[in-house]
């Protein structure tokens, strides 16, 4: 080695041992003769100081160093000097008096400095990623990365279950994203899906016997990106034989308590409460709740129905839901705040918020005219509205109206303070119904897979292909601070079961045999009863690390526009590997 010791491990007990460092120079300071560095390197930090009295050659090579240059140091471990050390990082006490110093390689000054504050966009950081990642944060947020993936392997490991690696050129999966395709070379016009998850080889697994699957996992799909997604993620996938719904959760409970343990020393307390599909769009508009505040949401659809406010009762008539939240405190919210939440609902398609403040008991508003007395003390009622609160509403599509209060219901969390950034509150949520009715293609499609088991009371209705929407699924998801962290669900393991799934949801008879006559195959030769789970483990670790960003804990990611800066991609390529491809672009 090039060096006896890290930049993180001197300290008092070493005083008057002679030591090799290596590492990047991080800040340089002249104090009149003496020159002082912080060297840095993958552990920490160790000051080196070079005394033109006791070493002149050293002292004069540090002279021409500079930030992020690649030293090698040779010197004695001395205390620091009464009053000058740093309790802040474990060699604070000590510093290495330099006799020699070997400049490894030098650098160009980087473009941001290498703090854990850095005053550039995301896509500067990102161009220079190799730079981003020598800031202390990034280090830590990746070996807590490395931590928590063997944290999970060994949980598995304990508990029977084999890791094994599922094809990456393969077919398509379908989760609800676009696939992103690969053309095949040795068989012109074709092409191969990256897989959006393994979700098809896992239960092919389970037939083949394997009982207990599991593997850290690369999914792939092209969608649009947000804070918590990326078109390249990773999950942890999960597939066992023989189970039920309970089976699964104990598995997961077990995990989550054992990854929280040791990836941020927090306690959790199992099992995990549940709540109905139902239930949490009732209460919080939306299947992810956020459950640690309150501010419920309200359906006033059959009140507001009644009144003369024509956007109410027109949206009712429609068929739409009337949605009520009661903001508490917000009574004194200038026309200015209140129009900035109008607009807010509006990101999210609804055409306006209406508003009523609670004063002296009853609510009053700009459209409090066109309702009865009694509709706005009822409201006020069932919103338990008390003086100094302000209620909210709106009132549209079923969708819309869920979807819009939804977020006015976190951001209200946000502003009010409701929200302990400390604390983890997991949720299971069950009772998905099986199907949902796309709109825009007039057709029912899987609200989470088509290979998801339905609850058996409900077959019958799946034969019959009406009431579709009043199919319960057996899938579930893990929800931990409103974040959607796992899904699965109990699978479908007979053939007339699949094929009557793929038929109800528009995949016709050929196609399901294009598409997935392998898996339909496989269960003709005996399938077991299955089912699993898989954990996003970018979304785990945002929770462990406390980021705004997915981005943030993962070593290469992608912009909002799947883009690297770094290294371009993706980009043009040759006309020479588009023609051995047989594809031409279209100008
Ligand atoms: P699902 O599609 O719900 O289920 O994905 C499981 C979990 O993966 C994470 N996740 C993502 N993380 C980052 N970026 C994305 N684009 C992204 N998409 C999903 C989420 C999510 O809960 N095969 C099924 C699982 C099963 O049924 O066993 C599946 O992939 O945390």
């Amino acid at each position: 080695m090039l060096r006896t010791h890290t930049c993180s491990e001197l300290s008092e007990k070493d005083i008057g041992k002679a030591v090799k460092l290596c590492g990047w120079v991080g800040s340089r300071r002249d104090h009149g003769s003496l020159i002082f560095i912080d060297l840095r390197d993958a552990y920490g930090v160790t000051q080196i100081v070079f005394d033109p009295k006791t070493h002149p050659a050293a002292h004069k090579e540090a002279e021409g160093l500079r930030g992020e240059f690649v030293i090698r140091v040779e010197g004695a471990v001395e205390s620091r000097p009464e009053g000058t050390s740093n309790d802040k990082i474990p060699t604070g006490k000590i510093e290495v008096r330099a006799q020699y110093i070997e400049i490894l390689n030098k650098s160009l000054t980087p473009p941001f400095e290498i703090t854990d504050v850095v005053p550039v966009g995301e896509e500067t950081k990102l161009k220079y990623r190799y730079l981003d990642i020598r800031r202390p944060a990034m280090q830590k947020n990746l070996r807590l990365r490395h931590k928590v993936c063997k944290l999970a392997r060994d949980y598995f490991d304990e508990r029977g279950f084999i890791e094994v690696e599922t094809p990456i050129l393969t077919k398509s999966t379908p989760e609800g994203a676009r696939d992103y395709l690969v053309p095949s070379r040795l068989n012109p016009g074709m092409f191969y899906a990256l897989p959006q998850s393994p979700q098809l080889f896992k239960q092919l697994l389970m037939v083949s016997s394997l009982d207990r699957y599991f593997q850290v996992a690369k999914c792939f799909r092209d969608e649009d990106l947000r804070a918590d997604r990326q078109p390249e993620f990773t999950q942890f996938d999960i597939e066992m034989s023989f189970v039920t719904e309970d089976d699964i959760f104990e598995l997961s409970e077990g995990l989550m308590k054992n990854l929280f343990k040791g990836a941020v020393g927090v306690d959790l307390k199992t099992p995990f409460p549940r709540l109905k599909y139902s239930e949490a769009m009732a209460r919080c508009g939306c299947d992810k709740p956020d459950t640690r505040f309150g501010l419920e949401l309200v359906e006033i659809t059959n009140l507001a129905g009644k009144s003369r406010f024509k956007i109410f009762h027109e949206a009712v008539k429609k068929g739409g839901k009337v949605i009520a939240v009661n903001a508490k405190g917000c009574g004194s919210y200038s026309r200015g705040q209140i129009d900035e939440l109008i607009e807010f609902v509006k990101t999210y398609g609804a055409k306006g918020l209406a508003n009523f403040k609670v004063e002296k008991g009853v609510l009053s508003s700009q459209i409090d005219k066109f309702f009865a007395a009694e509709e706005l003390s009822a409201i006020n009622e069932i919103l338990a509205g008390k003086d100094g609160d302000m209620i909210f509403v709106v009132a549209d599509n079923e969708s819309i109206a869920y979807d819009s209060m939804a977020n006015l219901r976190k951001l209200l969390g946000q502003r009010l303070g409701l929200i302990d950034e400390k604390r983890f509150e997991f949720i299971w949520i069950v009772g998905f119904p099986l199907f949902k009715y796309n709109d825009e293609e007039k057709r029912w499609e899987s609200e989470h897979h088509p290979f998801t088991s339905c609850h058996p009371d409900d077959l019958a209705i799946l034969e019959k292909g009406k009431d579709l929407h009043s199919v319960r699924s057996r899938s579930y998801d893990l929800v931990i601070n409103g974040i959607e962290a796992g899904s699965g669900s109990i699978r479908i393991h007979d053939r007339k079961t699949q094929e009557l799934i793929f038929k109800t949801i528009g995949i016709t008879d050929e196609e399901a045999t294009l598409r997935f006559g392998f898996l339909l195959d496989a269960f003709k030769y005996g399938a077991p009863p299955h089912g699993g789970i898989a954990f996003g483990l970018d979304r785990l670790m945002t929770l462990f690390t406390g980021s705004g960003s997915i981005r943030d804990v993962i070593a290469f990611p992608k912009t909002q526009k799947a883009f690297c800066p770094m290294t371009n991609a993706p980009s043009a390529v040759d006309e020479k590997q588009l023609n051995e491809l047989n594809i031409r672009i279209k100008k």
